[in-house]
């Protein structure tokens, strides 16, 4: 551990180790709670372990505290209760029978006890910390038995709760906040008694000496306020996850671990969602000073999330987000509120009567909405519906729930707004309750019905990701992701052809450069993998990715057909390979002047018809004719806005409501139509997506006499950056297979670009200048946006390397830009490489789809050069 805020010879430091339920369940835990606090002794620390109650138990005292009338379950529930800890003590061979015993005792009484019946705060209050009392009791005598004498240590003469203003009786007893700060008196008198101690989690003291417990995940908060008090060199957190994530890993695998977070982000994290650490035992330690760091019992070797006070001079960036469930929304109406003098005080005095604390505030000209958050309120119905009573006295009251406020979290939200585009876009198309951004900078939450988060958070996960506010590849910040974890010790992926072709690129850019490198061999094993999809009839590569020579004729031998979308395509395709047959050329052109159209019919090429007008302007070119008719079926898809082709703000295709139009006038000018093709997209990873294209146009097509073939498009997507998943071909395979059941009768088309060479291609720069402005560290490259455009277009992401330094760690986070006059001229920004000197040779991966293709001359610098491997 290298956290240290103390500073000159001082005595021995503290720790302050926390252990949850099931980290206290079983001997072999026990031994592991034992080893890591004898690793803290043999290191010269002093040792307060903190532990929550075995796991389970807790819930069955909660069945005595709410069993009522119901003696017989109390006693059941009591009956076990003893059972397990016997079965326990047994385990751990611990000889604490008398203390034990008395704790046995005493819940006998309580279970006897009038209170019960009536569930009095005080009585439960005792109950529960009875799980804590007892666990803690087995822990002291298993570990005095394990040569690690420790004392056992009642946290109620310590930790005393102070009743907040306005605070309910309820949460005074069961919630109650304590007020911790280092206590040097403490921890002197402390250090007096020994140097290890075992305490309980959760539970306190109220001023007038009686036990009060510290809410949901109390014993967080213990350990905040123990470590606190004693100024300790660290709090660790002992659970069974890796640490805090930067979302749910269970909605999300691909959510990365955090491995640094200020207290303040931890705390809005911990507030918003995240079950692996409880919000309140942050604040105790950030005034304090002392550092927290979760860690995972099982796999100890791991770093964890290491949460302290960090200045940091980093870009903002989102470092979470993070789902809270069970909101209850209160929307109040009335007219001309603001010109109300005290209405808002009104309203919030029925809150206040009624003990709820109100967490976010919407409001409008006559509106105010507000949340209520369940893990700080007893929000139960007859609460509600008194408060609603009180408020139907001055306004009209309306009871939203269950919501879910979904918040992303991360310092300086405000000026990251430029780039939550995408997120919003997929709030704007839900029924949003609220949304409010916190005035720290800190939060952006929005609330939704509840059953809508657990669908939209790998959703929002993966735009975050993609438009650059979530910066998962930032090593500093964000460890490895849950996936990867899990998979820890499975095969690593297949290393990129480029690393092992590095001595003969590295020549070939001592040659030249900048320069695009084609790998053939890729385009041939990527061709050969859709090919084994048996339920495609006809593969054509759609040429707009990359039209060079050698992978036309690559892919032709690999017995592709190809899509065109231009009469030059046509005519270069021909050009190059001859013997082509032209009715395997698919012409899908677009907005095209009525020569190409002309000129295409005539040379035999397929044509493929996405608008009305050649129709009914040039109906006498088309008598006889066989066409393709392009729909849009009014969505799109793809890894950006600007590379979604179906919807209603996109200029391709038929729209549905237009299909029988355009069929009476095929009928008039006397073609058929043969086929019908969509193209809703590029750069998707999602198998179902052609699923429900194929789908939809084979239902579309049974109402015609002449359909041939059903072309589904392309837009097969390719992982970027680290943490997509590839596109599943086997699910692929299945989705088509199974349409292709019902509807044999149709051929399958499919017109792929990406996939077929995004892989095969790099694109080989050179350093040209370095540069440091204020914060912002610049690598400058010979290849600008006029070589590769889609980080600029689209915010592409293609990873970047340092050729010549493969191998050095990363020293600092760069912006690598080219040399072109637009501030847009940036090929990746927030880039963690080596140090980068003039002439050291750049790769930017992926670069073989679109690269290319999309070259220009602007500033009039020539664009990369192709060479093919
Ligand atoms: N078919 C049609 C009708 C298309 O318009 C396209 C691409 C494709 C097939 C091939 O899509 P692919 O499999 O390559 O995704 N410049 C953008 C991509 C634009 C795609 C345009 N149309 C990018 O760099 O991401």
């Amino acid at each position: 551990m290298n956290v240290s805020n103390r500073t000159g010879a001082e005595p021995a430091p503290w720790v302050v180790i926390k252990f949850g339920g099931t980290s206290v369940s079983t001997r072999p835990r026990w031994e592991n709670i034992a080893r890591i606090a004898a690793a803290h002794r043999v290191q010269g620390r002093k040792v307060l372990i903190v532990v929550s109650a075995l796991s389970g138990v807790t819930d069955l005292l909660k069945r005595i505290a709410e069993s009522g009338s119901d003696e017989l379950a109390a006693r059941g529930a009591q009956a076990e209760i003893l059972r397990r800890h016997e079965a326990m003590l047994g385990e751990l061979q611990a000889t604490s029978r008398e203390t034990i015993d008395a704790l046995f005792a005493q819940l006998d009484r309580l279970v006897a006890d009038p209170g019960r019946v009536s569930g009095a705060l005080e009585w439960q209050a005792q109950v529960f910390a009875l799980g804590e009392l007892m666990s803690s009791t087995l822990g002291a005598a298993f570990l005095g038995a394990q040569g690690l004498p420790t004392q056992w240590l009642d946290a109620r003469e310590h930790l005393v709760a102070q009743p907040l203003a306005n605070q309910s009786a309820w949460s005074r007893m069961l919630s109650a906040t304590v007020p911790a700060a280092p206590d040097a008196g403490f921890e002197r008198a402390l250090a007096a008694r020994g140097e290890a101690f075992i305490t309980q989690g959760f539970i306190a003291r109220d001023p007038e000496g009686r036990t009060v417990l510290l809410g949901r995940g109390g014993s967080d908060t213990s350990a905040g306020c123990f470590g606190a008090m004693l100024r300790a060199q660290c709090v660790e957190i002992w659970t069974d996850v890796p640490g805090m994530f930067s979302a749910n890993p269970r909605l999300v695998p691909g959510a990365r671990l955090l491995a640094q977070l200020d207290y303040q982000e931890a705390q809005e994290i911990a507030t918003t969602g995240a079950k692996v650490l409880h919000p309140r035992s942050l604040g105790p330690l950030r005034r304090a000073g002392v550092p927290l760091v979760i860690k995972d019992t099982n796999r100890p070797q791991l770093a964890g999330t290491l949460i302290r006070a960090v200045a940091s001079d980093a870009a903002p960036c989102v470092k979470a987000i993070s789902a809270r469930k069970g909101v209850t929304l209160i929307s109040m109406e009335t007219v001309g509120m603001w010109q109300q003098v005290g209405f808002l005080a009104d309203v919030f005095a029925a809150f206040k009567h009624h003990g709820l604390s109100v967490d976010l505030i919407g409001s409008a000209e006559t509106n105010v909405t507000v949340s209520l958050d369940p893990s700080e309120n007893l929000v139960n119905s007859d609460v509600l519906s008194a408060l609603a009573a009180d408020l139907a006295k001055v306004c009209r009251v309306k009871v939203i729930a269950p919501c879910a406020a979904i918040t992303l979290v991360g310092r300086g939200m405000r000026s990251l707004l430029h780039r939550l585009s995408g997120v919003l876009a997929e709030f704007g198309a839900l029924d949003v309750h609220l949304i409010s951004q916190s005035s720290n900078n800190l939060n952006l939450t929005f609330v939704v019905d509840e059953s809508l988060a657990d669908d939209l958070i790998p959703r929002l996960h993966a735009l975050l990701i993609r438009a650059d506010a979530l910066r998962a590849e930032d090593g500093a910040i964000f460890g490895p992701s849950w996936r990867e974890l899990e998979a820890a010790g499975a095969p690593p992926p297949p290393a990129a052809w480029w690393r092992e072709q590095r001595a003969a690129l590295l020549d070939l850019a001592a040659q030249q450069s900048p320069r695009y490198v084609y790998d053939l061999a890729t385009v041939r094993e990527k061709a050969r993998a859709l090919r084994a999809l048996g339920c495609v009839d006809r593969w054509h590569y759609a040429l707009k990715a990359n039209a060079h020579p050698a992978i036309l004729r690559a892919l032709h031998e690999e017995g592709f057909a190809f899509e065109c979308v231009s009469l030059a395509e046509v005519e270069a395709l021909r050009a190059i390979l001859p013997t082509l047959a032209p009715e395997r050329i698919l012409f899908t052109p677009n907005f095209a002047p009525r020569g190409e159209y002309v000129a295409a019919l005539e040379a035999g090429v397929r044509v493929t018809f996405d608008a009305l007008h050649p129709l009914r302007h040039w109906g006498e070119l088309l008598r006889d004719r066989e066409i393709h008719l392009r729909v849009d079926l009014g969505v799109g898809r793809g890894h950006h806005d600007k590379v979604k082709t179906g919807g209603a703000t996109s200029k391709f295709g038929v729209s549905l409501d237009e299909v029988e139009e355009f069929r009476a006038l095929a009928r008039h000018a006397g073609a058929r139509i043969v086929g019908l093709h969509a193209h809703l997209g590029s750069g998707i990873l999602d198998a179902d997506h052609w699923r429900s294209v194929y789908a939809q146009l084979a239902s579309l097509a049974e109402s015609f006499t002449h359909i041939e073939s059903i072309d589904v498009g392309g837009g097969l997507g390719v992982p970027a950056r680290p943490d997509e998943q590839p596109l599943n071909l086997a699910a692929l395979g299945r989705v088509l297979d199974e349409v292709k059941q019902a509807y044999p009768q149709f051929a399958l088309w499919m017109e792929p670009g990406r996939f077929l060479v995004a892989e095969a291609g790099v694109l080989l720069a050179r350093v040209t200048q370095t540069k440091r402005k204020g914060h912002v560290h610049y690598v400058g490259i010979d290849a600008g946006m006029n070589s590769l455009l889609r980080p600029a277009l689209y915010d592409a992401w293609h990873e970047i390397v340092n050729l010549d330094r493969l191998d050095e760690a990363p020293a600092q986070m760069v912006q690598v830009v080219g040399p072109i006059c637009e501030s847009g001229d940036v090929l990746g920004s927030n880039r963690r490489l080596p140090e980068c000197r003039e002439g050291d040779v750049i790769l930017i991966a992926q670069a073989g789809a679109y690269g290319a293709a999309m070259a220009s001359r602007y500033n009039l610098r020539e664009p990369a050069s192709e060479i093919v491997l």
